[in-house]
């Protein structure tokens, strides 16, 4: 099989409307991307799933969307203001900037090729910085959000007094971060601007270990439902010297991208740390008195964390197959799992003529109350299954003569190519039935 390469991956998303460069025709922006028709559709599908996941399927977890722009004090808090930074180093000559960790500070500049060039090591943070109001001093001092977690926390005890939650009980948000990367090689991996799905899990002090644990399992179980090759995923233990000072505990969920196995999601233990900073700096209490025990305490947080624009990474990486065929063909195929697919079904008229273009439409448009569909009648048939292959549409329809007469069709499977004939009257429960049995065969 051919390999899966992220300039294969790059290319298929620009040519298909998956991810484009931010700005193109200006030059693009370095690290920010957009989400074109069908990224943005296989997004939010998988911020659907993950939505869904949390708030409907797992009891007690409530939902949150907290504002992008908070009080500056809360990244103090925090530990962002102090300690969200990369040590860097400038080349003199060519004004180019690397992070320590991923150079070799004994040799030449890597773009310029000049020799002891660097400067000192330096401390950069990552949090874009702005201003509120009409003056810019440093009263005026705001910062976009570096990760969504801490909205979480200042909305705790709001939740806990509005909402009728007990602990344990957890809070999911999901929305835009923005961090200064130095490097943002790597497509969508590591941008400047992307989203987060994260939830805090609030639980008494004592049982922390415990829940940890059973995040981690339900996490790992979560991409497996993703339909994600379980071959692909893998966890890694934070060793101390990557550990969060306050943190307990932390497991990455690793993906084997293109270009390695890397971070996906996060699982961390996060002991009572941010709660106390938030007590601390904003003089509020941030205890809980629980019912059961009469107790108060700053509840312990285990958190999950994953990026949902490094999913949309992930899920490409998957699904992408370059499958040679019985004739010696080779067709592209994203064997995404129907559930994140951007086009569930194609309804394709085997010709444009005798009436069979209109009753294929007419069919497509009582589809669409049920899944995502999409109408194609240009070129021959073969092209227009290749081109939905591409996409990584599950299942096309093609509609014939025979159709008119009998209303039956022809329902074609994305992964085999399987075609069966069925009446239309059966489309959609045969699909639920298939969508529902759908499982990845690994080649
Ligand atoms: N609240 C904890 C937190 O933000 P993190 O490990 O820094 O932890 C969590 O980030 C997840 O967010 C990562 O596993 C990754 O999927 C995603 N992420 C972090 N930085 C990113 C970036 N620059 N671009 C895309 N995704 C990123």
């Amino acid at each position: 099989m051919a390999e899966v390469t992220l300039e294969k991956i790059v290319s298929l998303s620009k040519r298909r409307g998956f991810v484009f460069q931010s700005s193109e025709i200006y030059g693009g922006l370095n690290g920010a991307y957009d989400y074109g028709p069908l990224g943005v559709q296989l997004k939010n599908n998988i911020r659907d799933l993950w939505w869904k996941e949390m708030t409907q399927i797992h009891e007690d977890i409530v939902g949150l969307d907290a504002s992008i722009l908070m009080h500056p004090r809360v990244w103090e808090a925090s530990g962002h203001v102090a300690n969200f930074s990369d040590p860097m180093v400038d080349c003199k000559n060519c004004k180019s900037r690397f992070r320590t960790d991923q150079i070799d500070l004994a040799s030449a500049c890597p773009v310029c090729g000049n020799k002891d060039s660097f400067t000192e090591p330096r401390n950069f943070n990552l949090m874009f910085s702005t201003h509120i109001g009409a003056a810019s001093d440093a009263g005026s001092l705001i910062y976009l959000r570096p990760e969504t977690a801490q909205g979480i926390y200042t909305e705790f005890k709001n939740i806990v007094s509005s909402s009728r939650v007990k602990i344990p009980f957890g809070i999911a948000q999901v929305g835009k971060a923005f961090r200064n990367e130095i490097t943002t090689r790597h497509f969508i991996f590591r941008s400047v601007e992307f989203e987060q799905m994260e939830m805090q899990w609030f639980c008494a002090p004592g049982t922390d270990d415990e829940w940890f644990e059973y995040w981690k399992t339900q996490r790992f179980a979560f991409y497996e439902k993703m339909g994600i090759r379980k071959s692909h995923l893998r966890w890694h233990q934070h060793g101390k010297d990557e550990l969060a000072f306050y943190a307990k505990d932390a497991y990455d969920i690793q993906y084997l991208f293109p270009m390695g196995w890397q971070e996906l999601e996060g699982v961390h233990n996060r002991t009572d740390y941010d709660l106390s900073q938030h007590q601390e700096f904003s003089g509020k209490d941030q205890t809980y008195l629980d019912p059961a025990t009469n107790e108060r305490y700053i509840p312990y947080v285990v958190e999950t964390s994953a990026g949902l624009t490094r999913n949309v990474l992930m899920a490409l990486s998957d699904a992408y197959e370059e499958e040679t065929l019985e004739d010696g063909e080779t067709r592209t195929v994203l064997r995404f799992h129907p559930n994140v697919a951007p086009v569930t079904v194609a309804v394709l008229p085997l010709v444009k003529k005798d009436g069979i273009a209109e009753a294929a439409k007419e069919l497509e448009l009582s589809l669409r109350e049920e899944f995502t569909t999409f109408f194609d009648v240009s070129g021959a048939i073969g092209r227009r299954y290749r081109r939905m292959d591409e996409i990584g549409t599950p299942y096309c329809i093609t509609v014939d003569y025979r159709s008119l007469e009998d209303k039956t069709v022809t329902l074609r499977y994305r992964d085999s190519m399987e075609q069966v004939r069925i009446g239309t009257d059966e489309i959609v429960s045969a699909i639920k039935e298939a969508n529902k049995n759908y499982k990845r065969v690994e080649k």
